[in-house]
């Protein structure tokens, strides 16, 4: 049986939190809220706890979590051999959207990295999450709290829908701030490794750096994952269940962009089929004047709140009656734009256009 406790992220109830604490600390599991997207977590050093969190979200057991910790001290329990390079990042950018890849300590069991010698760290920047690990006494090992292919949860809503009745806890703390999972960047490696591109810009982690960070094909959301390097890639992620199409093209040219789209779009609805277009403000009148069907993700000009829309607009045409297949249109590849376009390609599973 599940309990639901909301937790208001700007007056915090630490009664509440407590009793998510006192679960975490009875081998239980616990979604929660952080700034990224909803967790489900475990006591890290629980093994049999750690299980639970696989089972409950249908995760391969070879796809390792993210160890959530409140503070410094955490880390040096969880990681051994950490670079000067991760110690730079995680001070300038945690709490914060962002994971290192670590050579892991023994503390840390094979259950949660899936027997890699590797853990994955993460100090998230929201006051619940972080009242909630202090209060557990241990690192949190958490991946989304989704089921395993679904869209990664941003509301509290989304985790009831895919959780109730498998988790002992939701914390429902409202809408996540970013809507996007933490950018992971491999920390094992010289120069580093991006894993997944996500809510830090990869920009912002090479000028800390001050030199390049390798961001592979995959992290792109283009082509074949390097198991080796992560694990996680191979599966399909992020999925609505209705047909999705991304429609990448010239974004120089908005106008005849979205003409271009259009077409492709009108070819659909010639085979009598019922799409709808994914889009941007910018782009949004065109297909209006056309008499397309469309949902604005947000604008060109702050890729931020395309993000932060993303998963839940997939969530949202998967309850659309009248809709049987979507349209996405292509971002840009900078900033946030890499992580949406990572998410877009892979939900998609690789089904893209281009005009
Ligand atoms: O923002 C986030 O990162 C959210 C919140 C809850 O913190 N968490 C999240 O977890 O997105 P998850 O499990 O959905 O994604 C974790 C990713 C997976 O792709 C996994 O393969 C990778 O991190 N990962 C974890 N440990 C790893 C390791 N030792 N080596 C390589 N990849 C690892
Ligand atoms: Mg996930």
């Amino acid at each position: 049986n599940t309990k639901v406790l909301r937790i208001d992220p700007e007056n915090i109830d630490m009664d509440l939190v407590r009793e998510a604490a006192a679960a975490i600390r009875a081998g239980g599991i616990v979604a929660f809220p952080t700034e990224t997207v909803y967790g489900l977590g475990a006591d890290t050093y629980n093994p049999e706890a750690v299980k639970k969190v696989f089972i409950a979200k249908r995760r391969p057991m070879d796809n390792p979590l993210i160890v959530h910790i409140h503070s410094l001290n955490q880390l040096y329990e969880v990681a051994v051999k950490i670079p000067p390079e991760a110690e730079k990042l995680a001070r300038r950018f945690w709490p914060g959207p962002m994971t290192l890849l670590l050579w892991k300590s023994d503390k840390v069991p094979p259950e949660v990295t899936a027997g890699r010698p590797t853990v994955a760290v993460r100090m998230p920047a929201h006051p619940v999450a972080l009242a909630f690990i202090r209060e557990s006494g241990v690192p949190i090992a958490a991946p989304s709290a989704n089921l395993a292919g679904r869209p990664s949860p941003t509301t509290g809503e989304h985790v009831v829908r895919d959780l109730y009745g498998r988790a002992d806890v939701i914390i429902d703390s409202g809408e996540t701030v970013y809507g996007v999972e933490s950018t992971i960047v491999d920390m094992t490696r010289d120069p580093p490794v991006l894993l997944r591109p996500g809510g830090l810009p990869v920009e912002e982690i090479e000028r800390e750096l001050g030199k390049e960070v390798v961001i592979p094909q995959f992290a792109r959301g283009l082509g074949q994952a390097d198991v080796a390097l992560a694990p996680g890639m191979k599966y399909r992620h992020y999925a609505p269940f209705k047909r999705l199409t991304i429609v990448e093209g010239d974004y120089s040219d908005l106008k005849a962009y979205a003409a271009k789209v259009a077409e492709v779009v009108k070819q659909e609805i010639a085979k009598g089929a019922r799409p709808i277009i994914l889009c941007s403000s910018e782009t949004a009148q065109y297909y209006e004047q056309q008499g397309l069907r469309h949902l604005v993700l947000g604008p060109r000009s702050n890729i931020f709140i395309v993000a932060r829309n993303l998963f839940k607009t997939f969530r949202a045409i998967d309850e659309m009656l009248d809709v049987d297949e979507a349209f996405m249109e292509g971002f840009e590849e900078r900033g946030l734009g890499l992580a949406v376009m990572n998410r877009a390609r892979k939900a998609s599973g690789f089904s893209i256009i281009r005009v």
